[in-house]
């Protein structure tokens, strides 16, 4: 569409908005895609440099730097960036002629393809800016809160939302209990420490959920969480910004009424893209946007009110969603995850370096994080990042929300490459001097 004359385009719009095409997925088929081989299982194709390689072509490379920052958010693969330039010239273009006719078609196709690859309805779904407007919303438009109740959260929660948790003590006038994790934890290990929170707080309305937490990858155990959070009474917003794309799931596998999700980390989209999901029929807890409403509790869509947004990037999420299933999304969480292990298994061996997060394979994803033993302090995790990136050539990012002090966390992506994770491995046994 980027390339039609005026008349064509009246033409189409003329057809009807339905009959605008869907941008974002015609570009993409434009390109190639990555093509697992035939007849290899997840764990096998893990291993596949060869495969790997030819992932990471579909990538601009970064130039200068052995880039293991990735959870900060995902790069473009060019078939993905290819749909992006391509909606943006032709929204620059057609401008509001555009966005008056043809937008609200694309848009909804848009939420269909998440919906589909995430399991949920269509109505469950509601495209926002990023995770922090998704899961922002459903804590401030809340509704379950009297005096005197408690809410949870935990060090390994995202910073941010840690203090809006802790804003509805002033707002709200209930306390904001804190659930600290060990620095390695199994999922029993985690249910076990919520279940006595849960326990010694018996006034708990509402809980934050980390699926992944952004600190060292560390998987929480959701769906046993919140099925035991449900059966006392006991609200929980999911935060899966970190998760989608990094594991493979559904929503029905974490058992939530309510997440917010990030397109731009795992699954690749452009930046300035998240999503609200909010089950059917679980929606009159958490108020309409202020000046929206709902008397019916069922549209979703009025729990974000964002107004104007980036047309091209929600035009480019049928490309980035076509582009993490060509690769799929088993075989991207088993690389990661192997990318991990190659640096985690030796690490372990090393008494200088303590490893955190998982302590089993299903408390583990292909994000970690390590510091020197001994060495938790701001100024020590500062120095640890500084030393990878000026002796070593490696960039990392200091984390510091765990209780069990600071860190530095490693993300590969599907383009790191394990000779990458072996010179990470290299600079670690080093870092003893
Ligand atoms: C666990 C977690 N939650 C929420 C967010 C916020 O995501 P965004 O900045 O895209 O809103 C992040 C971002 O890094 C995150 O890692």
């Amino acid at each position: 569409m980027a390339n039609l004359n005026r008349r064509q385009v009246l033409a189409a719009l003329a057809a009807g908005a339905a009959a605008v095409p869907a941008l974002g997925l015609q570009a993409a088929q434009r390109s190639s895609m990555p093509a697992p081989p035939a007849g290899q299982n997840a764990a096998a194709l893990a291993k596949n440099e060869d495969f790997w390689r030819e992932v990471a072509g579909y990538y601009d490379r970064t130039e200068g730097i052995v880039n293991l920052e990735h959870g900060y958010w995902g790069k473009m693969a060019k078939p993905v960036q290819q749909a992006y330039v391509e909606a943006t010239r032709m929204v620059n273009a057609q401008n509001s002629y555009y966005g008056r006719k043809g937008y609200a078609a694309d848009a909804k196709r848009a939420v269909n393809v998440i919906a589909e690859a995430l399991g949920a309805h269509e109505d469950e779904i509601v495209v926002t800016r990023n995770a922090s407007e998704a899961i922002h919303n459903l804590i401030r438009q809340y509704q379950g809160l009297n005096k005197g109740d408690a809410v949870l959260y935990a060090d390994v929660d995202y910073p941010q939302f840690k203090t809006t948790m802790h804003w509805l003590e002033e707002s709200r006038g209930v306390q904001a209990r804190v659930i600290s994790l060990p620095s390695r934890a199994t999922q029993k290990d985690i249910l076990d420490l919520y279940r006595q929170a849960f326990d010694a707080n018996p006034n708990l309305k509402l809980m934050l959920l980390t699926h992944v937490s952004n600190q060292h990858g560390l998987v929480i155990p959701v769906a046993a969480i919140t099925a035991e959070a449900r059966q006392r009474g006991i609200d929980v917003i999911c935060d899966s910004a970190q998760s989608w794309g990094l594991l493979d799931y559904k929503i029905g596998d974490l058992g939530v009424d309510w997440a917010g999700f990030n397109l731009h980390k795992w699954i690749g989209s452009p930046v300035g893209l998240g999503v609200l999901y909010m089950r059917r029929g679980t929606l009159e807890k958490v108020a309409p946007y202020p000046g929206e409403t709902d008397p019916d509790n069922s549209k979703a869509a009025t729990r974000i009110h964002t107004g104007t947004a980036n047309f091209a990037s929600i035009l480019a999420i049928p490309a980035a969603l076509e582009f993490h299933q060509a690769i799929g999304a088993a075989n991207k969480e088993a690389r990661l995850r192997h990318l991990r292990r190659l640096w985690t298994n030796e690490a372990q061996d090393m008494p200088h370096i303590e490893v955190l997060g998982g302590a089993d394979e299903a408390s583990w994803t292909g994000m970690g994080a390590f510091r020197l033993a001994g060495k938790s302090s701001p100024s020590d995790a500062k120095d640890l990042q500084q030393r990878l990136e000026n002796e070593f050539g490696i960039f990392t990012v200091v984390r510091k929300g765990l209780a069990s002090g600071h860190c530095v966390r490693i993300t590969p992506q599907v383009f790191s490459s394990s000779q990458e994770i072996a010179s990470l491995t290299s600079a670690m046994r080093q870092l003893r001097a």
